[in-house]
């Protein structure tokens, strides 16, 4: 949600910038500006619409080795040039990018700015504009900053020029992420995301909330908003620089659902001993079997993974589960257990929504595990535990491996946790989740069969729905997400035995319908919900898994263990929307209004 780069040191920034924001464009792509800073002053450059429009804008001939840039998704003000950072105070001496929301933007603009003309609609603008205010009334720059950012309500990643002092970034941060990435000696840098930077280093400092960084050529100095001095050793962001290139691939999308059979065998691997038995860090394992009721809290794909989490955690290790959507978790708090264990789903491990509740919750003394893909988010980091995805980064926006690899994390916490209560599973988990990759494979190379039904179904639909029974009703709400976002086609998950009781009267002729049958307990029902949609016209798809199969099921899954299923049902899906997507021309990795990093409430 909005990306931020910089760059200080010898070299000329534009470049750097540029390839940096490419990066991160997964984290909006409304807009786009770089401003870099020579001997001659700063020179802003910025754009509507993608990277790509803001290259075309950028002029070659402007050399400077200090600048700092941003991709947005717009939160105050519309998307247009004009609301694109990065903005400047009005005397252009300060010259700033920022991600995250200021929310008293309104208060401050009245008890600090009100002669001043702003030029934007953003609440960005607020902050250069006061410390413009507090340095033309005298204070130092430094103090200014820091008293300014003392007054910020709201969440803020900062990066900011000076035109007096072409020698320094000020950098500051609070719930949005930044790092500042270690130079050879000659240049630092600093990006929302270790991969904008990866170009130029591996070696990475942490920034904490409320902390201020100042960013030299050749130091990097921390402090607090007290002015203490604050000492962080580096560390090397683990990230293969392959593994954010798309290669071959026409789409991350595609590449990222690929990799699904490959993530799973990881993750197998990474959470077994050298017994070859399944293993999770002994302190998770107590903190889960300690737990009286967990409280698994996510948004959207890591959501749905919830709701299969708690199946494999309910049906296994007997622990009772609530699933909430973060951003619903404050006002319908549920009255909580007396020795609760909350369980935090997430990507990124940066979704605002989501870390709203975990310092909710960390206030009331609770203990928070964060299952993530990315190792030192903020997610991971304010939690008491990390159970990490090892699914690589995933760049497009729509999630896919993440999901699975979520689903496969969790059914080994579940089968870890059923252990230390002495359940064992009644099947060698390993050994299915195997049989679930090669299932992924097979699904991966039937690709053809996939792109025809999204053209048989979704070439000109208005809406879909996706139904199915029992975690089949699941998998539909994830099938239905997938395609919503990327095609743009209203789209929507049901339980099976829920259509009958209102949303039946949307059935027209030929409105697609997906049913999923995995499951032999609910496979007669939801085919009798077939048939009453049929009947009211609508054009039907079901996907079922092998052993269940009837004549005219559109497609058959290769057959996996039964409660695993949801593993390998989703793959389908994910195709189907992929093709669906790029048959209505639309831009997969990148489906409007959308980012992948959701770092505002
Ligand atoms: C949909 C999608 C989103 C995310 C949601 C939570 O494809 O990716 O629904 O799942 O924004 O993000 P994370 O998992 O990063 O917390």
């Amino acid at each position: 949600m909005c990306g931020i780069v910089g760059y200080i040191g010898q070299k000329d920034s534009k470049e750097i910038l540029l390839k940096g924001l490419e990066k991160l464009e997964y984290r909006g792509y409304d807009s786009a500006g770089i401003a870099t800073m020579n001997q001659d002053g700063v020179h802003i450059f910025k754009e509507k619409g993608r990277i790509a429009e803001l290259r075309k804008s950028v002029d070659e001939k402007v050399e400077a080795s200090t600048g700092i840039g941003h991709t947005r998704w717009a939160t105050h003000g519309v998307p247009s040039q004009l609301n694109a950072h990065p903005h400047q105070s009005t005397t252009s001496r300060f010259t700033i990018v920022h991600n995250g929301v200021i929310e008293n933007y309104a208060i401050l603009k009245r008890e600090y700015l009100q002669n001043v003309e702003l030029k934007s609609d953003t609440d960005t603008e607020i902050i250069v504009q006061v410390i413009d205010k507090f340095v033309n009334e005298g204070l130092e720059v430094e103090e200014a900053f820091r008293q300014t950012l003392s007054i910020l309500k709201g969440s803020y990643a900062i990066a900011l020029l000076d035109e007096q002092n072409p020698n320094m970034i000020y950098v500051a941060k609070n719930k949005s992420p930044l790092l500042v990435g270690l130079g050879d000696g000659s240049f630092n840098v600093v990006a929302s995301d270790a991969m904008a930077m990866l170009q130029v280093t591996d070696q990475y400092v942490e920034i904490m909330d409320k902390e201020m960084v100042f960013v030299e050529r050749e130091t990097v100095t921390i402090k607090d908003l007290q002015g203490n001095v604050i000492e962080r050793a580096p560390y090397k962001a683990e990230i293969d620089s392959s593994d954010i290139e798309k290669g071959t691939y026409p789409h991350y999308m595609l590449k990222e659902i690929d990799e699904q059979p490959l993530v799973t065998r990881r993750i197998i691997d990474k959470y077994r001993n050298d017994a070859d038995e399944i293993t999770v860090d002994s302190e998770i394992v107590a903190a889960v079997n300690a737990a009286d009721r967990i409280y698994i809290v996510a948004a959207g794909t890591s959501y749905h993974a919830g709701l299969i989490g708690k199946q494999f955690i309910e049906n296994w290790a007997k622990i009772p589960v609530e699933v909430h959507i973060a951003s619903e978790f404050s006002y319908n708090m549920p009255l909580l257990s007396p020795n609760p264990l909350f369980i935090f789903i997430s990507q990124s491990g940066e979704t605002a929504d989501s870390r709203a509740v975990l310092v909710q919750i960390k206030e009331l003394g609770h203990k928070a595990l964060t299952i993530t893909n990315v190792q030192g988010s903020t997610l991971s980091r304010e939690a008491d535990y990390t159970m990490l995805l090892h699914a690589g980064p995933e760049i497009a926006v729509a999630s896919t491996k993440a999901y699975t690899a979520q689903l496969a994390v969790l059914s080994i916490l579940a089968a870890v946790a059923a252990e230390g209560k002495g359940r064992s599973l009644e099947f060698d988990l390993t050994k299915e989740l195997g049989i679930v990759a090669n299932a992924m494979e097979v699904l991966c190379d039937q690709k053809e069969e996939m792109e025809e039904i999204a053209k048989e179904y979704f070439a000109t639909t208005r809406n879909a729905f996706f139904i199915g029974r029992s975690v089949d009703y699941y998998v539909g709400l994830e099938g239905a997400l997938k395609l919503k976002e990327i095609s743009y086609i209203q789209a929507e998950g049901f339980a099976g035995g829920e259509l009958k009781h209102g949303t039946i009267a949307l059935i027209e002729n030929g409105t697609p319908i997906i049913a999923l049958s995995t499951q032999e307990h609910v496979n007669l029902s939801i085919r009798g919900n077939v048939k009453e949609v049929v009947a009211r016209g609508a054009n039907p798809c079901i996907i079922s898994m092998k052993g269940l199969e009837e004549e005219d099921d559109r497609f058959i899954l290769p057959s996996v263990h039964e409660q695993l299923s949801p593993l390998v049902a989703v793959v389908p899906l994910q195709l189907i929307s992929y093709y669906a997507a790029l048959h209505r021309d639309c831009d997969v990795d990148k489906p409007r209004n959308l980012a992948k990093s959701v770092t505002v409430e």
